[in-house]
């Protein structure tokens, strides 16, 4: 039967190099939406595939479909909930739907570095974050890194002025439309295999993401350029299902999750390294990179920490001054 799954997935997907599952073996299908190569996201699932593959060989096999080649952010959760797919590691932005407490990584200039968001990550507030689901059947595994967000636009961004009356795509957020809201913009929430077309059509004007997303999936290309305002972070939940992971052997869990921490640990110290390579990638090959002056960047916080307040009820303020003293 594993077999059987194993070959219906090469078959479904014939441009994905899928590990040659054995017979016998468990398959572990590990959906996600970013390149492989360059990408915080990317380096680190192809990292646990050669891993699992290599030292659970006979135990499991890890089979990963990046490009949001099997699901979109916005199907996966469902897709695992149905035990179609084991392992995602969606955008902490992406949870809405199954909670509200994630809703402090979006809130803008809540955390100044991923120094800051791994402190608040690794306290007893942000560790018990990862059960904040297994009511609705998810489990939370491990926090992995990308970094912070950048402002893009079809014409430059200097002040919040000028972003007033541009379309903007975020991604599946509440907080995040309040925060292009904040500025004048008009929000349109999108899956993130839509940006690039929808940016070259002129269906959006702009967006925000990370340098290795700017770079990975080409967005500079049909932009006017980047402004450098670290506003707000994109950051990620390994998540499986409470089912499947009730469902494995304890030996075999184990082994599994102490590769998947070995993994975290050692990518997540390399993500901001990451980006800065993709933004020199974007620099090279002609992008346009704006930076603000701290003036310029005072217009952009009192533009869009107002937010705040209205998710404050969600987020809980004991939350907020933890996340708050991460940053010192
Ligand atoms: C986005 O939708 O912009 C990001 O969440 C994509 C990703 O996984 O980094």
């Amino acid at each position: 039967l594993f077999k059987m799954a194993c070959v219906a997935a090469v078959a479904f997907v014939p441009s994905v190099a899928a590990a040659a599952c054995d017979d016998g073996e468990m398959v572990i299908k590990f959906s996600h939406v970013t390149n492989t190569d360059k990408h915080p996201k990317g380096i680190a699932a192809s990292l646990l595939e050669e891993r699992v593959n290599a030292e659970m060989n006979g135990k499991a096999c890890m089979e990963v479909f990046p490009n949001s080649t099997l699901y979109n952010d916005n199907k996966v959760l469902e897709a695992m909930l149905q035990g179609d797919v084991q392992l995602a590691a969606p955008s902490l932005s992406k949870f809405e739907t199954f909670t509200k407490q994630f809703r402090i990584f979006d809130l803008p200039f809540m955390f100044a570095n991923v120094e800051a968001v791994d402190t608040f990550q690794n306290s007893d507030a942000g560790q018990a974050m990862l059960d904040s689901m297994q009511k609705r059947g998810l489990q939370g595994l491990e926090f992995w890194h990308n970094g912070m967000k950048q402002m893009s636009a079809s014409k430059p961004l200097i002040t919040p002025a000028d972003a007033s009356g541009l379309k903007f795509r975020v991604q599946p957020s509440d907080v995040l439309v309040a925060q292009m809201e904040a500025i004048g913009g008009s929000p349109q929430k999108m899956a993130f295999s839509e940006v690039y077309g929808a940016l070259q059509q002129g269906v959006v004007d702009g967006q925000e993401n990370t340098w290795s997303n700017i770079f990975g999936k080409k967005f500079f290309e049909v932009q006017d350029g980047i402004t450098e305002t670290n506003h707000g972070i994109i950051d990620y939940l390994v998540v499986t299902s409470v089912d499947w992971l009730d469902s494995l052997d304890a030996d075999v869990r184990d082994q599994f999750l102490t590769i998947l921490d070995e993994v975290t640990q050692v990518r997540n110290a390399e993500s901001t390294q990451t980006n800065e390579a993709a933004k020199a990638d974007i620099i090279a090959a002609g992008g346009e990179i704006r930076q603000l002056t701290d003036e310029q960047r005072q217009a952009w916080i009192d533009a869009m920490k107002p937010v705040w307040t209205k998710f404050e009820g969600d987020v809980g303020k004991e939350n907020i001054e933890a996340a708050q003293k991460a940053n010192a």
